[in-house]
């Protein structure tokens, strides 16, 4: 099978945080994948820029040693590696200073197409936005990336929205929630839209609830300063969890387009009801001997920051009134699996009788790990005897269907850098969608602030907290089990 590569014109991407540790775990990398594709046009430049005082060859040995790290042996070769190296420019620059802006603007070429990618502390994303006005470099054709988190509040993500259209206009600006780069998470709208089969089933009258599960196994350590001050309600669920929710809820967009479908994805954000105290449960990794506790990796011992949610959501619409979306995610779990799954109604009468059981389709899509999707269907099962029912899954595993070729998933940040450069939106945050998720988030949030609650512990390698399975239980419904 063929890939289709929708060239692109040379262009200029600047990395502010060129020598941090997105730059050369994700970014970097990214381009080099897309630039051995043969995607990466000659006469483009990858410029990084950060405090550290280097020259092009000493980044340039940065880089080198970053992709050693980062991409697998055998899509490293000494050709494309150089080639790829022969990209790539430096300049030291003070991001709140005047140092080596000039330096920038010089190696900035006007008439190419230029990105500016913000991958730095979001207290500089408004310095950066005005130096690069200020400099002569933010034209009716600039793009800017910025990176989450986006605002920890409805307040700050305003502010922050504000600042940045004093120097780009919104079509300007992409807001990355790396989600929505997965191949799989993409797969969600090519699923819902490109086929016939679900869509007249995707409503309340049929789905009896969604789940939506981002299950994790690391703990935070490392990253416990930024970590604690955010929880797993700012760093996951206000905006992965929030937009998968939002694909496998909206509406038909008319057009794969970026207004038409993030238009959708709002009016979901928007027709949420606030969440009940009683169907939220927040958790905190404890530790079993072998992990350290949360508390250990925060050194704080008094925190109270959650480490773990579930919560059930209502979306108050025509479509989906009356049936809950139940979201979990949680850090120190018993496997790395995110899926999401559509649990159908029953049949509405059962002609085997009370012996045949009770059985349910079920549609898991598996975003990651072991990409693809599977329908429970129930069947006879085989022999004499009477009339047993089994349900049987009917599977697809994504790299099995599409053939070896296939079978390295497209790294998220791959399709979103090259978006930028293409000038493609569909697959970025609207201001007003960040917004939006941030008013319906904020008042959970205030509320654990304000009561003096604590998160519940759970054991680490489990499934989170007791409390979360009892919310289900309540209703006569279970979580989809965690599966290492
Ligand atoms: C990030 C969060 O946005 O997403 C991390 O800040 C989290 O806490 C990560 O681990 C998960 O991403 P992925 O692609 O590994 O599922």
């Amino acid at each position: 099978m063929v890939s289709r590569v929708i060239p692109v014109d040379p262009f200029d991407l600047t990395i502010f945080g060129g020598t941090g540790d997105l730059a050369h775990r994700k970014i970097l990398p990214a381009l080099y994948r897309r630039f051995r594709a043969g995607q990466m046009p000659e006469g483009s430049r990858i410029i990084g820029a950060a405090r550290s005082d280097l020259n092009d060859d000493q980044y340039r040995d940065e880089v080198r040693a970053a992709l050693k790290e980062f991409v697998a042996a055998p899509k490293l070769d000494d050709a494309a590696l150089a080639g790829f190296l022969d990209l790539i420019r430096y300049v030291a620059i003070d991001a709140v200073g005047d140092n080596g802006w000039k330096e920038l603007k010089e190696l900035v070429r006007d008439d190419h197409i230029s990105a500016f990618y913000f991958s730095v502390a979001p207290a500089l994303f408004g310095p950066l936005a005005e130096r690069l006005h200020s400099h002569g470099m933010a034209d009716d054709t600039t793009r800017i990336v910025v990176e989450k988190p986006f605002g920890r509040d409805l307040a700050s993500a305003r502010a922050l929205n504000r600042t940045l259209a004093e120097h780009f206009h919104e079509t300007q600006i992409y807001r990355i929630d790396h989600y929505l780069g997965k191949e799989t998470v993409q797969n969600l709208m090519a699923l819902r839209f490109g086929n016939v089969l679900f869509e007249p089933l995707w409503n309340s009258q049929y789905v009896d609830h969604i789940q939506i599960t981002v299950a994790e196994t690391v703990g935070v350590g490392g990253r416990g300063g930024y970590y604690d001050r955010s929880g797993a309600m700012r760093d996951m669920v206000q905006n992965h969890l929030m937009q998968l929710l939002c694909l496998i809820a909206m509406e038909p967009p008319s057009q794969f387009e970026p207004g038409a479908v993030r238009d959708e994805k709002l009016k979901v954000i928007r027709s949420l009801d606030p969440v009940k105290p009683d169907d939220i449960v927040r958790g905190q990794y404890a530790s079993n001997g072998k992990t350290a506790s949360y508390l250990e990796d925060v050194e704080d011992p008094q925190s109270t920051t959650e480490s773990f949610v579930a919560l059930k959501a209502h979306i108050s619409n025509w479509r989906w009134a009356g049936t809950p979306f139940y979201l979990r995610t949680g850090k120190r779990l018993k496997a790395r699996q995110s899926e999401i799954a559509v649990v159908f109604k029953d049949a509405p009468h059962s002609i085997f009788g009370a012996e045949a059981g009770r059985h349910r389709n079920i549609l898991t899509i598996r975003l990651q790990p072991n990409e693809g999707m599977t329908l429970g269907v129930t069947i006879k099962e085989p022999g004499p005897g009477g009339m047993r029912l089994i349900d049987v899954p009917l599977d697809m595993t994504f790299a099995d269907a599409l053939g070896a070729e296939n079978e390295q998933v497209t790294d998220a940040y791959e399709r979103l850098v090259m978006d930028v450069i293409r000038g493609n939106q569909t697959l970025f945050m609207r201001g007003d969608e960040v917004e939006a998720a941030w008013a319906w988030t904020d008042p959970i949030i205030e509320r654990w602030d304000a009561d003096g609650s604590k998160p519940f512990p759970y054991e680490p390698g489990s499934s989170g907290p007791e409390e979360s399975a009892m919310m289900l239980h309540r209703e006569n419904r279970r979580w989809r089990e965690i599966r290492e």
